[in-house]
């Protein structure tokens, strides 16, 4: 593509709120919007549901290769994956574990690059992960790499499942997150961290109005036109 669109990238830890600061500024924006983290989740629940090897590369290939996926859009805000809403089943505790497991996996990641590259399409692409300004889009216009201290994640992720009900342990979640993140950041193939050129954004003790505001900033300064 000559001029391909614009994208704004938001890598970072686990619970760093990058979710949160992606939608917020896709909205702001009117641009698309790439949750890769759920494709790796989707690939982690169908791995763990077929009993398949997180070892096994052919057949990981193949489990991506297999999957018709359908993104939440303005028509249904839920992920369809061969016919079956997924969107719960990708959030839980199976899938989580599974997700990191696969996205180790060097041909499971050479599969999903075609499919987010795929994403980038007019006006603008918001993309959020742990690669995406690193390896998938390294020619985005901005680059936040959005961190938060792990303390400071745990406790947010807790207070966001006791508020839909759910039974935690706070030292459960500190636990897997840091599990988590030794996972991310010590992979052989495209680990977690920070790229050259990114703006590295520490969300620890900011509010999300705040953490928008500075993101929104930034991309102002790299001549992005932020009018509503
Ligand atoms: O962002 P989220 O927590 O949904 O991602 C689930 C898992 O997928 C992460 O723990 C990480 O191992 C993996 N992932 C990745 N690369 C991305 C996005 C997610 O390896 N770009």
């Amino acid at each position: 593509m000559a001029n391909p669109p614009p994208v704004i990238c938001v890598d970072g830890p686990s619970g760093s709120g990058k979710g949160t600061l992606a939608r917020a500024i896709a909205k702001k924006l009117d641009w698309n919007i790439l949750d890769s983290g759920s494709l790796y989740r989707i690939v982690g629940l169908y791995a763990y549901s077929f009993d398949v090897s997180v070892e096994d590369d052919d057949a990981l290939k193949q489990v991506v290769e297999s999957l018709d996926i359908e993104f939440a859009n303005e028509r249904s805000p839920n992920i369809v994956v061969n016919g079956r809403d997924v969107t719960q089943a990708i959030r839980g505790e199976e899938a989580t574990r599974y997700a990191s497991l696969v996205a180790k996996r060097e041909k499971v990641r050479a599969a999903l690059l075609v499919r987010q590259k795929g994403f980038r399409r007019p006006p603008g692409l918001v993309a959020d992960g742990r690669d995406m300004g690193t390896v998938v889009f390294p020619d985005a216009k901005l680059k936040i790499y959005l961190d938060a201290s792990p303390e400071e994640r745990a406790r947010r992720r807790y207070a966001e499942l006791k508020d839909k009900g759910l039974n935690v342990s706070l030292p459960d979640l500190f636990q897997s997150l840091k599990e988590r993140d030794a996972q991310d950041k010590n992979r052989r193939v495209s680990p977690l961290k920070v790229a050259p050129d990114a703006f590295v954004l520490d969300s620890t003790g900011l509010s999300i109005a705040e953490v928008i505001a500075q993101a929104l900033a930034a991309a102002k300064q790299k001549g992005l036109q932020i009018t509503n």
